[in-house]
């Protein structure tokens, strides 16, 4: 056991008492940590903001009315509508676009109701097929046959100054 004079020596050699250093060293840490979560809080908000929220809703031009024949329905490909800055090429994303009349378009997003594969159009058989696990939708979108639990999302379509344009919305899945 250390004698007072020793304590005192002690002491006087590191400058400070044991308290003192376990004091020193506890708020040290607590620095350390308020400097690490000011560093952390903007970084993890940065990484997982764009993952939860909202999609905003846009109008993406996707061409010129007179590009589309009446009666065709043609995959057309936009901008997703709120794409991560690290998306590269899957920000883009695509729509079956139908021209039924001279003014009037049908989009069905291109995502399968199942578990999202894209979807294609067989124009021969009149019936969009997705290739993963054989889910058929009728040219109206609705469920024909497979494990889709829902119809094809639809976007809203407008026609604004000579220009087809889609309205991008997330799409929901079954
Ligand atoms: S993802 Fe289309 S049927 Fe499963």
């Amino acid at each position: 056991m250390a004698t007072d004079s020793e304590q005192s020596e002690q002491v006087t050699e590191h400058g400070f008492s044991p308290e003192r250093r376990n004091f020193v060293a506890r708020v040290s840490i607590g620095l350390m940590g308020l400097g690490a979560l000011i560093v952390a809080v903007p970084v993890i908000g940065f990484i997982i903001g764009p993952l939860i929220r909202r999609a905003p809703d846009v109008w993406r031009p996707v061409g010129k009315v007179d590009d589309f024949k009446i009666g065709t329905t043609v995959k057309v490909a936009f901008l997703d509508p709120s794409p991560l800055a690290w998306a590269g090429v899957t920000a883009q994303t695509a729509a079956w676009l139908r021209r039924k009349s001279a003014d009037e378009f049908v989009a069905f997003a291109i995502n399968c109701t199942h578990l999202g594969c894209p979807v294609r159009w067989l124009a021969k058989a009149n019936l969009f097929m997705c290739p993963c696990h054989g889910g058929v939708y009728y040219a109206n979108g609705e469920v024909a046959g497979g494990p889709p639990p829902l119809p094809l999302f639809r976007y809203p379509v407008r026609i604004s100054q000579g220009q087809v344009e889609i309205r991008t919305s997330a799409v929901p899945l079954g």
